[in-house]
């Protein structure tokens, strides 16, 4: 092994823009590379690759920008390619000759980025539509508003040129949704390395452990063993951290008889994972964290169990909302018939957001949940993550009074990534347990 990763293979990319260009029918479909982007003046942030040129052509450089169209039915890429630049090189270390990118993905045409103005004008006015992301990319916009309206101009006499443009999600966002055998296999690699990152902070657990050396602990596996890093910002929120559901600031000390959320996901080769655990921080669940625990674990539990093909995602949520609403009922805090008490979300205030995602290179993946208010029907290669939660905060206990005052500043969740197979699924870090704290007894 000389490199971290193996390329995509050249039948997958080929595979994902045949795919892709059968919509195109004369439209083109335009992707440029994710900008460089700065903090605190002129430090360059780490670079992440544009996702939907990745997808498609597998690079990962920036300056790139990919043209996509369908020539007799089959696809037709011509590539941009920043040229070799000595002085920037000596920075930045050495780029790939142009020439060597074409050949990796299989490029049918290739010129400089210095040609783009004189080259792209060329193809949109070929093209019926224009599939481009408005609103990132200033001087490729411009060459785009330009065709139109040349298009226009001369609408009349020829009828040539685009008149339409259109976001490429309406194309990709759909083939992105079910993932490839090479996807699946970088989420598999994506969990395996966040999982070894678990195991490794559940042995630091003890009450005064800083949730920032928890993170460090996480993230030293999530790189150390061949990962990217973090899929995005690490939560390991202790007490009444674990209730504000996005909270990455990681600077408080766990005290005895805290529980500890964490939430956090390697990637590899840009695929994430996406894992939560709810620690007793002394090994140990209070009766009222084991009951919340037991609770949303079993949520997680009959979510998984409902997903299979043909099931709809929202199916998925209502596992979940049952039983988390039954245990509500169970806990004293929500009161009447299940049935009812699902049909009025009553769990809202203690359950406030959704149980799946999909997952894949977004950590929040692409792709539809549904359309016209009825919800999306799993099929075999979709990832999704099972995620129930029950959280008593601030909101919670205005929702519940009194009532929920013995579990005030409690948060458990519990997250999972599922592989949609052909018969049901596969819990792609299911190995890290959820059960085993001690109770008492
Ligand atoms: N880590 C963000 C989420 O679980 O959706
Ligand atoms: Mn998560
Ligand atoms: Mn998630």
């Amino acid at each position: 092994m000389t490199h971290r990763l193996d390329p995509v293979p050249p039948e997958r990319l080929r595979a994902r823009q045949q795919a892709a260009a059968a919509p195109l029918g004369s439209g083109a479909m335009i992707l440029p590379a994710a900008p460089v982007q700065y903090r605190s003046h002129d430090t360059e942030r780490p670079y992440r690759a544009d996702s939907e040129l990745f997808w498609l052509t597998g690079l990962t450089a920036p300056g790139v920008v990919a043209v996509l169209r369908a020539e007799a039915g089959e696809p037709h890429l011509t590539l941009f390619v920043p040229p070799r630049d000595p002085k920037e090189e000596l920075w930045s270390g050495p780029r790939p000759d142009p020439e060597a990118v074409g050949e990796q993905v299989g490029a049918d045409q290739l010129h400089p980025t210095t040609a783009m103005s004189e080259v792209l004008p060329k193809i949109l006015d070929e093209s019926d539509s224009v599939y481009i992301r408005l609103g990132g990319n200033e001087s490729l916009e411009s060459l785009v508003v330009e065709a139109l309206r040349r298009s226009r101009g001369r609408g009349q006499r020829r009828g040539t040129g685009p008149r339409r443009v259109v976001d490429p999600g309406e194309i990709l966002d759909e083939l992105r949704l079910r993932k490839d055998p090479y996807e699946v296999e970088r989420i598999r690699q994506a969990a395996a390395i966040t999982l070894r990152g678990f195991r490794a902070l559940e042995a630091e657990l003890a009450p005064g452990v800083p949730e920032w050396r928890l993170q460090a602990v996480l993230e030293s596996v999530f790189r150390g063993e061949g990962g990217d890093g973090p899929a995005y910002p690490s939560i390991v929120a202790s007490g009444s951290n674990a209730c504000v559901l996005h909270y990455a600031a990681n600077d408080r000390v766990a005290g005895p008889g805290d529980l500890v959320l964490v939430d956090a996901g390697a990637a590899v080769g840009l695929y994430a994972a996406d894992v939560t655990r709810t620690y007793p921080v002394s090994r140990r669940f209070t009766p009222e964290q084991g009951a919340v625990y037991e609770v949303v674990d079993q949520a997680r539990h009959a979510a998984v169990e409902a997903i299979r093909p043909g099931t709809s995602i929202e199916e998925v949520h209502v596992a979940a909302v049952t039983r988390i609403t039954e245990g509500l009922v169970e806990l004293g805090l929500l009161e009447g018939e299940v049935e009812g008490l699902v049909e009025q979300e009553a769990h809202k205030p203690f359950f406030p957001h959704q149980t799946s995602h999909w997952l894949g290179l977004d950590v929040h993946d692409v792709g539809a949940y549904g359309r016209a208010g009825v919800s999306r029907v799993l099929e075999p290669g979709m990832v999704l993550t099972v995620e129930p939660g029950l959280y008593f905060g601030a909101g919670a206990m205005d929702a519940a009074a009194e009532k929920a005052g013995r579990y005030a500043g409690l948060g458990v969740r519990l997250e999972d990534d599922v592989l949609v197979t052909p018969d049901g699924w596969e819990n792609l870090t299911g190995a890290l347990p959820t059960a085993g704290w001690v109770q008492p007894g």
